[in-house]
């Protein structure tokens, strides 16, 4: 068994979308550059979203045109339709990702279509970045419950998982968007993930309003998941999920992954430096 594991850093996207005061482009491109120093392989810096639904992500091309690129590291952007697509790829985004929901309740809130519409929506998408030689992952949120439709049924979670997988996502990762999973809920909803996709292609991107995601970290690498989103500082939330308090932070999953014998590759003393700068553009 390979002992890497890997710290997907989503804070200037994920972590920083949720604040409601405007954070300056200049803070935010300093906030990537000093993740871009921890020796991370991806970190998502922007989203190329209605201005209208997400304000804080309005410039997301200016930061990806201030940021000093680390090489080795891609920089990822949300895309949502070909609109969005079409900023990525101006702004130079080294990947996208695709967003999808497994209940109907968060997907209408968050991106105002259903599920099957959505991923109507997607096919486009990932065949323009195809086309352009560009990664697509794969968004799948409310994974085990969903602040509207309660509960998230697990096989609805591994249907939408072969969609994405069918719709060429290199990996899908499974977000716990409201932080309500538990470790048992997260081992019921990735054993019916895995039936239709392999452990190689998963990652965990578990949001710690409940002070559980850790656990689901551990539960997650139980069963082979070695990658995993969280954000510097433990910054975030999504702004159409109420409840939806930060993403796990990205120091506590390094520390825990070490703590279990695997190697993240990163500078922990910048990882230290980053999130506590992190935390100074929480509002
Ligand atoms: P809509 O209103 O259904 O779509 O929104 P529309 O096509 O009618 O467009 C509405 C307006 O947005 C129009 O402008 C469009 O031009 C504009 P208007 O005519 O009103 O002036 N527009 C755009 N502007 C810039 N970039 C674009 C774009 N597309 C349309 N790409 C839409 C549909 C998807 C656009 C909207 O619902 C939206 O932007 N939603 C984004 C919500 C979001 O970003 N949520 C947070 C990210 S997801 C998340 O955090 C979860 C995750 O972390 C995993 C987890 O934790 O579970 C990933
Ligand atoms: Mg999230």
């Amino acid at each position: 068994m390979s002992n890497r594991a890997e710290i997907f850093e989503v804070g200037p996207r994920d972590g920083l979308q949720n604040e409601k005061t405007m954070i300056a482009t200049a803070d935010k491109v300093k906030l990537v550059d000093m993740l871009s120093v921890c020796g991370f392989s991806r970190i998502e810096v922007a989203s190329f979203v209605s201005p209208k639904w997400v304000p804080q992500m309005a410039d997301s091309a200016d930061v990806l045109a201030g940021i000093t690129r680390a090489a080795g590291c891609r920089y990822a952007a949300l895309t949502p339709n070909m609109r969005g697509f079409d900023g990525a790829v101006a702004a130079k985004a080294d990947e996208i990702a695709i967003f999808a929901s497994a209940s109907e309740g968060f997907s209408q809130a968050n991106i105002n279509c259903s599920v099957a519409e959505s991923i109507e929506r997607f096919v486009p998408v990932a065949e323009a970045a195809q086309a352009a030689g560009l990664p697509v992952r794969g968004y799948i949120s409310c994974v085990t419950d969903c602040p509207f439709d309660g509960a998230t049924p697990p096989e609805k979670v591994a249907e939408v998982a072969r969609l994405l997988g069918d719709l060429g996502c290199y990996e899908i990762s499974l977000g716990d968007t409201i932080g309500q999973a538990t470790p048992e809920t997260i081992t019921t909803m990735l054993k019916a993930v895995l039936a239709e996709v392999s452990t190689g292609q998963l990652a965990g991107h578990y949001h710690d309003t409940a002070g559980r995601a850790l656990d689901n970290i551990r539960a997650s690498l139980e069963l082979g998941v070695m990658v995993f989103d969280a954000s510097a500082g433990g910054l975030g939330g999504c702004p159409y999920a109420p409840g939806a308090s930060g993403n796990v932070a990205t120091e506590a999953v390094a520390a825990v992954l070490n703590d279990a014998g695997y190697d993240t590759g990163l500078d922990l003393d910048a990882l230290a430096k980053a999130a506590e700068f992190a935390r100074t553009l929480r509002t």
